[in-house]
């Protein structure tokens, strides 16, 4: 698949197999205002997405309240500096590598953790009977959704990432959201047009390293 170049933002346009091959992380985001309908329409291919049973056990909320987000955004960069913060001297300096946050990474991670309330608008998926789960696969039911959501960004032109940094304040992000007793937030997903940077194809581990044929550890050259 030839590296697709900046990509075009009409959603007529881009093929599926152009967007899967173009959507990384996006973290330099622009405070442009995304227009409801497009709102609307991303929300609208994100929960034609995949959940066990159709239970579709999930909410949407939709955060564009400064306050709220003023909030949020401190209780994620305590998260981002607990994790990645306190290695900045390591990381900053990383080479670009196909596993792990490289040093350009690193620094978008730490650009997005600072700027995070500036995005104009964050998507906050959401599983209902979720907390206190001790189902590895809960989240089946919901990234695909996310999968979508991100991917019908992209189709307008619009940059996302998946976030998580949030959740060492699970509790409080609930309080403040009004969430119910037994939902979990699932990610924390900034939506913005973005300010710099390419949709550049994502850079991954070798295909042919983590395919395997029949059994674990038989791989085949991809002719
Ligand atoms: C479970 C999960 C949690 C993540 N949490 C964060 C986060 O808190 N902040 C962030 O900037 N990126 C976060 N990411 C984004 C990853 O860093 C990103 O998907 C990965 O580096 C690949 O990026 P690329 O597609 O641009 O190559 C998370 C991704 C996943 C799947």
């Amino acid at each position: 698949m030839p590296l697709p170049s900046t990509g075009p933002s009409d959603p007529d346009r881009l093929s599926v197999l152009e967007a899967l091959h173009s959507t990384p992380a996006r973290r330099y985001l622009s405070a442009r205002p995304i227009a409801d309908d497009v709102l609307w329409s991303i929300l609208d291919a994100a929960v034609r997405g995949p959940s066990g049973g159709n239970r579709q056990a999930w909410g949407w909320v939709v955060v564009t309240d400064p306050t709220v987000k003023g909030r949020i955004a401190a209780w994620y960069r305590e998260g981002w500096q607990r994790a990645y913060g306190v290695r900045r001297a390591e990381l900053q300096n990383a080479p670009a590598r196909d596993v792990g946050l490289g040093a350009a990474a690193y620094r978008a991670t730490e650009h997005l953790a600072e700027h995070l309330h500036e995005a104009p608008v964050w998507v906050i998926p959401v599983l209902r009977d979720a907390a206190g789960s001790t189902d590895p696969r809960l989240g089946a039911s919901i990234y695909g959704a996310v999968q979508q959501l991100q991917l019908a960004a992209r189709a307008y032109g619009i940059g996302s990432t998946l976030t998580s940094f949030h959740v060492s304040h699970e509790e409080a992000v609930r309080e403040l959201l009004g969430l119910p007793e037994s939902a979990l937030t699932m990610a924390l997903i900034p939506l913005g047009y973005p300010a710099r940077g390419r949709w550049a194809q994502p850079k991954r581990q070798p295909l042919e390293q983590v395919v395997h044929w029949d059994r674990w550890d038989a791989h085949r050259p991809r002719d």
